[in-house]
């Protein structure tokens, strides 16, 4: 069975390939980590975002994707996993299906909604590391990571809570991984005073060997593309911003196994215990989802000349696609679509403070669903409070305000007097059905002259 058959028969429309003459647009949204309800940060953020953008280009009759999906892999998974007393791949499951879920009543159009923790993920994960390993981008490092003693373990970046050792900062509970107050990216050796967020032990130093993309030796290659499509492609400044802030710092090797189970295992005998770093895999997530969608995804992905892609994230997603990324496939030397067009969102905040995840902080996409507002009022909302050029706030207090003035004031009044307009008789009048609907052709036309 071929597989637009296959597609018939599960009632799905055919894939959409790149059509030669057409703008054929991707699209992807930052793929939301699995672990948790996504919010209306998360939602304005990224999926609600690209979607008016799919929508737009659906519209204007470019030949459009959109695809998305679940960020499964990594430690904020295990730990998950640990704190539900289940597998990860139950967590997965169980997660992916209330994103699943929240999206819909959202009405996100994805063409494909997937997961990284597929068959195709590793495919496509393990290809691109060998070319990198062919290609010599790859490098073998001694890296000193935090080892619980207590725990019996390395501490992923995550799982280490310290004072972010950036001098203005201080924030007294920075992940090892990157601070949520300044947004700096860290090592977790770097924190001052760390602890083991399972047992609050303090951790010590210990060598472990691992794999590193050599971006300094990427550099040429990645700053020719960054110059040529921040320009072409309109980068907004804040991504431009953030991009500039990594490359001013130096680029240095990066890391990109772990020492963890729950990821793509890595095809080289010697780390044949590890798995790739979450980040390493998240946008190849794009790739394999796209491959889900179509066995033609290499239409798409290996097809710049033809194919535009935009891409949608929150800030501090930036680096890792302007830089992680579009140096590892241009590692790979192979003619990889890179992105185009970055979409940037600034956070958006909660009442008088941040959305927070793990506090239970804010409004998350079922409480949004509970509140019986219709989805449309939500999306409105969002969409005039999108955090483009700095943080916007959600308040419950605005929410109610913009519907009572913008919605039913503004635009039910001015929908209520067009009717009314029209429908009184006057001048030349056309008579509808059984006579009791008469439409002032006058005002029509001059209503339809004020729309177009
Ligand atoms: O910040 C996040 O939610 C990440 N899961 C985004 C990953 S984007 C892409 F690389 F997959
Ligand atoms: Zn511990």
């Amino acid at each position: 069975m071929t597989d637009s058959s296959n597609d018939a028969v599960h009632g799905r429309a055919a894939p959409k390939l790149p059509i030669q003459g057409k703008r054929n647009i991707l699209i992807t949204s930052a793929l939301p980590y699995v672990n948790n309800v996504p919010h209306l940060g998360n939602i304005i953020g990224c999926v609600l975002s690209a979607d008016v953008f799919a929508r737009y280009c659906r519209l204007r009759g470019y030949n459009a994707i959109y695809i998305c999906g679940t960020d499964e892999y990594g430690t904020a998974t295990e730990t998950k996993a640990m704190e539900e007393k289940c597998t990860p791949q139950q967590i997965c499951d169980k997660y992916h299906a209330i994103h699943k879920e929240v999206y819909k009543w959202f009405n996100i159009s994805f063409d494909e909604f997937g997961r990284t923790s597929s068959p195709q993920q590793t495919e496509v994960c393990q290809a691109i590391f060998k070319k990198l390993m062919e290609n010599n981008w790859l490098s073998e490092n001694v890296m000193q990571q935090l080892y619980c003693d207590k725990c019996q373990k390395f501490l992923a970046d995550r799982l280490v809570e310290g004072v972010c050792p950036t001098q203005d900062c201080n924030y007294d509970s920075a992940r090892g991984d990157q601070c949520e107050k300044c947004g700096k990216l860290l090592n977790p050796i770097e924190l001052k005073d760390p602890r083991c967020k399972f047992c609050r032990s303090t951790p010590h130093i210990r060598d472990t060997n691992h794999l590193f993309l050599e971006l300094p030796l990427l550099k040429d290659k990645l700053e020719e593309y960054i110059n040529h499509m921040s320009v072409a492609g309109s980068w907004s400044q804040n991504a431009i911003q953030a991009t500039h802030a990594w490359l001013k710092e130096g680029l240095k090797p990066r890391c990109i196994t772990r020492d963890l189970k729950w990821g793509v295992p890595v095809p080289h005998e010697k780390f044949k215990d590890k798995v790739f770093y979450v980040w390493f895999d998240a946008p190849i997530g794009y790739v394999s989802i796209t491959s889900c969608y179509t066995p033609d995804w290499e239409k798409w992905w290996k097809n710049p000349e033809n194919v535009e892609l935009y891409q949608f994230m929150g800030k501090d997603n930036v680096p890792f696609h302007t830089v992680m990324f579009p140096s590892t496939l241009l590692g790979t030397s192979e003619n990889w679509t890179l992105m185009k067009t970055i979409s940037v969102t600034e956070y958006l905040n909660y009442e008088a403070g941040k959305f927070s995840k793990s506090k239970g902080v804010g409004v998350f996409g079922n409480d949004a669903k509970d509140t019986n507002i219709p989805v449309e009022v939500w999306r409105y909302y969002l969409l005039t409070n999108r955090p483009e050029v700095s943080d916007t706030l959600f308040t419950w207090v605005d929410l109610q305000a913009k519907l009572n003035s913008e919605l039913l004031n503004n635009l039910g009044n001015f929908i209520n007097r067009v009717l009314s307009f029209i429908a009184k008789p006057a001048g030349q009048s056309a008579t509808f059905g059984n006579g009791a609907f008469t439409l002032n052709l006058e005002a029509v036309q001059q209503i339809l002259s004020l729309i177009i």
